[in-house]
């Protein structure tokens, strides 16, 4: 890489002076938790659009409907919490390689019965609201309300999906 392209790139990675009340430390203890939010709400994202994709069997319009307003709505939310980390001074994680890195989140290729596919995506929605409560904790920690308020709102949307589809395979 040369030398110009590598100041470029530092000087998009590179922390801002940003002056809103919360210490650059803390913001960046924040980017971390966000990125690690995006990380995972971007692989459910994308498990959860499998199964809309793949799943079959009598129940496949109703998965098929409720998978399509989840993942519609993970997208939305993966774009706020992006442009959170922007708008407290840092980078957004925008790669696969990257997400891998930083999500708990694992892939499962192998499951295609409808059951267990919404097992998984049940799963999944309770690994996400796990950890983003953790996320805020540290985001109340240091004022940051905004952060907090989004993933708290998060942390519902997720146990909201995940009742709706345990409720599939009650
Ligand atoms: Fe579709």
């Amino acid at each position: 890489m040369s030398n110009a392209a590598t100041a470029t790139l530092k000087s998009i990675a590179t922390d801002h002076h940003i002056d809103t009340g919360v210490k650059q430390r803390d913001r960046k203890a924040l980017a971390n938790k966000l990125a690690e939010a995006l990380s995972d709400s971007y692989l459910l994202y994308l498990q959860t659009q499998n199964v809309h994709w793949n799943v079959v069997g009598p129940l496949f319009y109703s998965i098929h409907e409720m998978t399509e307003k989840q993942y519609l709505d993970m997208a939305e939310a993966i774009d706020d919490i992006a442009e959170r980390i922007r708008a407290i001074g840092f980078r957004a994680p925008g790669t696969v390689s990257e997400f891998l890195k930083l999500t708990e989140m694992t892939e499962d290729a192998t499951t295609t019965e409808a059951n267990q596919m919404i097992e998984m995506l049940v799963r999944g929605n309770e690994l996400c609201a796990k950890r983003l409560r953790k996320a805020v904790i540290e985001a109340e920690r240091v004022d940051d309300v905004k952060t907090a308020d989004l993933l708290t709102e998060r942390i519902g949307q997720h146990e909201e999906n995940a009742w709706m589809l345990r409720s599939l395979n009650a």
